[in-house]
């Protein structure tokens, strides 16, 4: 298919960018050697035949490769942006053109329109929904409710999505199976810490260009994602605040090293702030009144409700573009605050997101899901799922296989010790 002759349909912003797309989806599956035996599988044995998908993801070169791995599987397979700033747009003219995927995605679409695009993903009548922040699967539960008998269930794969999906159980409208992907070990351990990690700051150095050694940088939530900005930002020479709710995440920051305070001590301190909590307005009003001169704001949460940005509109005058997602506003106080990527995730507004390498066990993850609930379609009860172990384990082993690294085994000896309780001391 070319470029002038697309048959499937999409909205995207223009097939022509699918040669570059290719290019840039070819150079990350080098690091996804996992998700790639999975869809060399999934060829053979097509187990997601008959079966209608839909992927709410942010449009990535890692994304491509699921969404083959998916297509090879059998599945009937439809994506949509899972946020108005992620879209790779010649990744979305690459799954459109050259692997005949229906694609909705642009990048910077405004709400009307990412709206409508989770209409028509429920249009798809999807047996499976992977969710990226659960949109889809909600607009479902609130508008959709004579779809939900074709659902077979749906799968999870952030940290927001699986607060939201819990909330939905304890009212009670969480009436299917989800695979809950992001507490896979091999997805959040890899991906939220050292993909959060690395891909944050790649954003906010892209956006900026600022030198973080003896930068303050405030990291606000101790979670894997904070773990993971902390630990690069100290990597990279900056001294780093962690601002925590949870007492036993605060007492494993400081015993990372870090000072830990509220955000309200720290605001008038840090050079640049960066919040990975999943919860609303932790930087606000009171924070931007106190905040230095030039103070650099971002996000790595989901959703872009981290930064009060009403409240910083209100407080300011002139809002000026200094850079590509790099906004300064002028308070009327004089002070200037910038905020990156529009206080969506700065990762994927103004970088390319998590690093291939740790995107291939999460989006094994996924795609095993998606097998795992065709194989017990019906048995599984409604809620969230744990991914078994033994799937969780064999991405890891497949992972190390594909790293060249070797693992020493239990000799007769150990494996007896280990699975008996006579001998103690
Ligand atoms: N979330 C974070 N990084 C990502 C990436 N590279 N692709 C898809 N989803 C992501």
């Amino acid at each position: 298919m070319t470029a002038t002759s697309v048959q499937i349909k999409h909205e995207i912003k223009d097939p022509s960018l699918a040669s570059l797309g290719k290019q840039r989806i070819d150079w990350a599956g080098r690091e996804m050697p996992v998700l790639a035996q999975i869809r060399d599988r999934f060829e053979a044995e097509k187990p997601l035949a008959g079966i209608k998908l839909v992927a709410c993801c942010h449009v990535t070169t890692e994304t491509a490769h699921l969404a083959i791995a998916l297509k090879a599987g059998g599945a009937d397979a439809l994506l949509i942006a899972s946020n108005p700033l992620s879209t790779q747009d010649d990744v979305a003219a690459s799954l459109v053109v050259d692997h005949g995927i229906p694609v909705y995605a642009i990048k910077g679409e405004d709400a009307e329109t990412y709206e409508r695009h989770v209409q028509i993903a429920l249009d798809h009548h999807p047996n499976i929904i992977i969710d990226d922040g659960s949109d889809v699967v909600a607009t479902m539960v609130q508008e959709r409710q004579d779809q939900l008998s074709e659902l077979i269930g749906t799968n999870e794969e952030t940290t927001t999505g699986i607060v939201r999906l819990r909330a939905m159980f304890k009212d009670g409208v969480l009436t299917f199976p989800a695979m809950n992907v992001n507490d896979a070990d091999t997805k959040h351990f890899f991906d939220n810490r050292y993909g959060t990690g690395q891909s944050t700051l790649d954003g906010v150095i892209r956006a900026t260009n600022i030198l973080l050694a003896g930068k303050t940088l405030v990291v606000a939530g101790y979670g894997w994602c904070g773990k993971g900005v902390a630990l690069r930002g100290r990597g990279m020479g900056a001294n780093v605040i962690v601002t925590e709710i949870d007492p036993v995440r605060a007492i494993e920051a400081v015993m990372d090293g870090f000072r830990v305070m509220p955000m309200a001590q720290a605001a008038p301190l840090g050079d640049l702030f960066i919040t990975v909590t999943g919860n609303k307005h932790v930087i606000r009003r009171e924070h931007f009144e106190v905040m230095r001169d030039g103070a650099i704001v971002a996000n790595s949460g989901h959703f872009d409700i981290e930064i009060d940005l009403k409240s910083l509109k209100e407080m300011s005058g002139e809002v000026k573009v200094v850079r590509p997602f790099t906004e300064e506003y002028r308070l009327n106080s004089g002070k200037s605050v910038v905020v990156l990527g529009e206080g969506r995730l700065v990762n994927l507004a103004a970088a390319e997101g998590h690093p291939s390498a740790v995107m291939d066990m999460s989006f094994a993850n996924q795609a095993l899901a998606c097998e795992y609930l065709v194989k017990n379609k019906g048995k599984l009860e409604p809620g969230l799922h744990s991914i078994p172990e033994e799937i969780d384990r064999e991405i890891a082993r497949l992972k190390l296989v594909a790293m060249g690294i070797d693992l020493d085994s239990l000799t007769p000896e150990q494996h007896e010790y280990i699975n008996s309780w006579q001998s103690g001391t």
